[in-house]
């Protein structure tokens, strides 16, 4: 069944990992989609496993003014939106003393500051009945050394979730959040780590996890899926965990 049967999508962070994996079934369920990343390369990429009827645009989501034009491009292509994933982000490790301003600034600013804009500049294009949904971590509820601005980014991105969720309902637009556990996404090799220290971490990940493996893409997709469609129209301001029973640890 086509579960997004001509609703509008975009999706930013779209060209890896999560939004690719969100992208390839929003399509299969009817989604007209558009896309965000910042590399061209990756966007090319993602255009070869999306074909041309995806509308990719690089835009930078700690940027006002990319956003701003962003949101411009999707009203002349599409005039609405019925869906917005909020699902660009990044993390870089480094122990609290190497953490530097700039270093801050960038976590801060796609994570936290880039998912805030995003969702204010796409409301004149949020029709009544949209669905927001944003990616947190469960780094926000978990201590994670070397992650602290990282965990705060996406701890604040839930405290947002809950407030735009009374805030935005009364327009008939839910949001909500999707916090992911560990999965298999490039974002463990731009970490900034010396080579084979990323595999290190991954290793000691999967064998901690009661899993005892990384989640897919996929899994988060599906859920991404569930949220974005009329099944959830009763679901406000939720953060929903998918993480193989990491958090309960
Ligand atoms: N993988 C995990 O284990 C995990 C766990 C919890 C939460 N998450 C969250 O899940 C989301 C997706 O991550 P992923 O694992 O799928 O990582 P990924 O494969 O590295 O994908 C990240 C995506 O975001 C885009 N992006 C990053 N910064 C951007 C910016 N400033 N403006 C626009 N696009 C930007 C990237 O494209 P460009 O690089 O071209 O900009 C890419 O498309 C992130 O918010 C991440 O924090 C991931």
């Amino acid at each position: 069944m086509e579960k997004l049967k001509g609703k509008t999508v975009l999706i930013t962070g779209g060209s890896s990992g999560i939004g690719l994996a969100s992208a390839k079934l929003f399509l299969e369920n009817g989604a007209r989609l558009a896309i965000t990343g910042r590399d061209p390369d990756g966007l090319a990429q993602a255009r070869d496993a999306l074909g041309d009827d995806v509308l990719m645009i690089r835009s930078d989501s700690g940027n006002l003014a990319e956003i701003a034009s962003l949101m411009q491009q999707i009203e002349r292509h599409f005039t609405h939106l019925d869906v917005l994933f909020v699902n660009a982000g990044i993390a870089t490790a480094a122990p609290v003393e190497l953490v530097s301003e700039t270093m801050f600034d960038d976590i801060m600013g796609t994570n936290l500051k880039g998912a805030f804009f995003t969702i204010q500049k796409a409301l004149p294009l949020l029709r009544a009945g949209a669905s927001i949904i944003v990616t947190t971590s469960i780094a926000n509820q978990l201590g994670a050394s070397n992650f602290s601005v990282y965990g705060a980014s996406k701890a604040a991105l839930r405290s947002l979730v809950q407030s735009l969720g009374l805030e935005l309902i009364s327009r008939g637009i839910r949001i909500n959040a999707i916090s992911p556990g560990p999965i298999a996404t490039p974002i463990f090799d731009r970490f900034g780590l010396p080579p084979g220290v990323a595999d290190g971490i991954k290793a000691e990940i999967a064998q901690k996890s009661p899993s005892k493996r990384f989640g897919q893409p996929l899994e988060i997709a599906k859920l991404a899926l569930f949220l974005a469609s009329d099944d959830a129209a009763y679901i406000v301001g939720e953060e929903i965990i998918v993480d193989g029973g990491m958090s309960l640890l």
